[in-house]
């Protein structure tokens, strides 16, 4: 079992016990490997691009488990470690040597983006291999459905209605966040917010269907749906595809909240 962080989205380091390695070791430490993943050449490239971005120490902490090391999650692009940046806790996105990407330059353009919508998780900093943003202490969409005892009917749709709304404002911003179909690995659920993460497949060069792919997301063909339709919402599948097509020639507020109305539809 790995311990759990709760509040917000920045935790004190000093508030938590939790072995680390400092990067001052980490060249001497099995850990090393972790930033050339899933090469296992030590990078003092990689170290030294570390120091200028003020990282100080490397986390054992996360539900991941990477080369006997607990980290935030792995992905196709980025291992994402929990690490110490000026006295708080940080995400670091570290780029896997086999990521597709040659940099994070097209990531943290999207996702600063993003921020300026107050979406995703905050940038902190950047290099070409790593990318520093806030930690997102929650829990991922499906557990946390999962887990809340009590939870009510007002409450999840409070938590979707917040979700849709932030894909509504991706569309109108231009932004087609690319992964958000993929909702249990992309959303995470905060005691303020749900937060959408990896802008790695972002583009503002493409039409955005981000309300789109999300509905699809929730209610239709994934394990999120299979758990929350039968449960909480049961919105008639044609008319909502029927009000998709129509915000897809019009993509308004008033269509969207025609499309909220199906999906949230009153009982009785
Ligand atoms: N800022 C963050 N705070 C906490 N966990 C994160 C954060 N960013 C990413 N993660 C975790 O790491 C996983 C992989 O990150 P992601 O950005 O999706 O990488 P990739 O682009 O390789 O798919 C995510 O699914 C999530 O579980
Ligand atoms: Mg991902």
């Amino acid at each position: 079992m790995w311990p759990r962080i709760n509040g917000s989205w920045t935790t004190n380091v000093d508030s938590i016990g939790l072995s680390s390695v400092p990067l001052t070791e980490v060249l001497q430490s099995p850990q090393q490997r972790l930033l050339t993943y899933p090469d296992e050449q030590v990078s003092c490239d990689r170290i030294s691009e570390l120091a200028d971005l003020g990282i100080t120490a490397i986390y054992d902490w996360g539900p991941k488990q990477v080369q006997s090391w607990h980290c935030l999650g792995l992905g196709y692009c980025g291992l994402v470690l929990l690490v110490q940046h000026q006295g708080h806790l940080a995400a670091l996105k570290v780029r896997r040597t086999d990521a597709p990407q040659p940099s994070f330059t097209h990531e943290v353009s999207l996702l600063a983006l993003a921020n300026t919508h107050h979406i995703g998780p905050r940038i902190r900093d950047h290099s070409n291999n790593f990318l520093l943003m806030d930690h997102v202490s929650g829990q991922p969409l499906l557990k946390w459905l999962q887990r809340q005892q009590g939870l009510e009917k007002d409450s999840v749709q409070r938590l979707l209605t917040q979700l849709l709304h932030q894909a509504f404002c991706l569309d109108q911003a231009g932004i087609d966040h690319g992964n958000l179909r993929c909702v249990t690995a992309h959303i995470m659920i905060t005691a303020q917010q749900p937060i959408l993460l990896d802008f790695s497949s972002a583009s503002t060069a493409r039409r955005p269907v981000n309300v789109t792919s999300l509905t699809q997301g929730l209610f239709w063909g994934t394990k999120i749906a299979r758990w929350l339709v039968p449960r909480w919402f049961q919105p008639d599948k044609h008319q909502c595809i029927d009000c998709l097509r129509q915000y897809k020639r019009h993509p308004t507020a008033s269509v969207f909240k025609q499309l909220l109305d199906l999906l949230f539809v009153k009982d009785g």
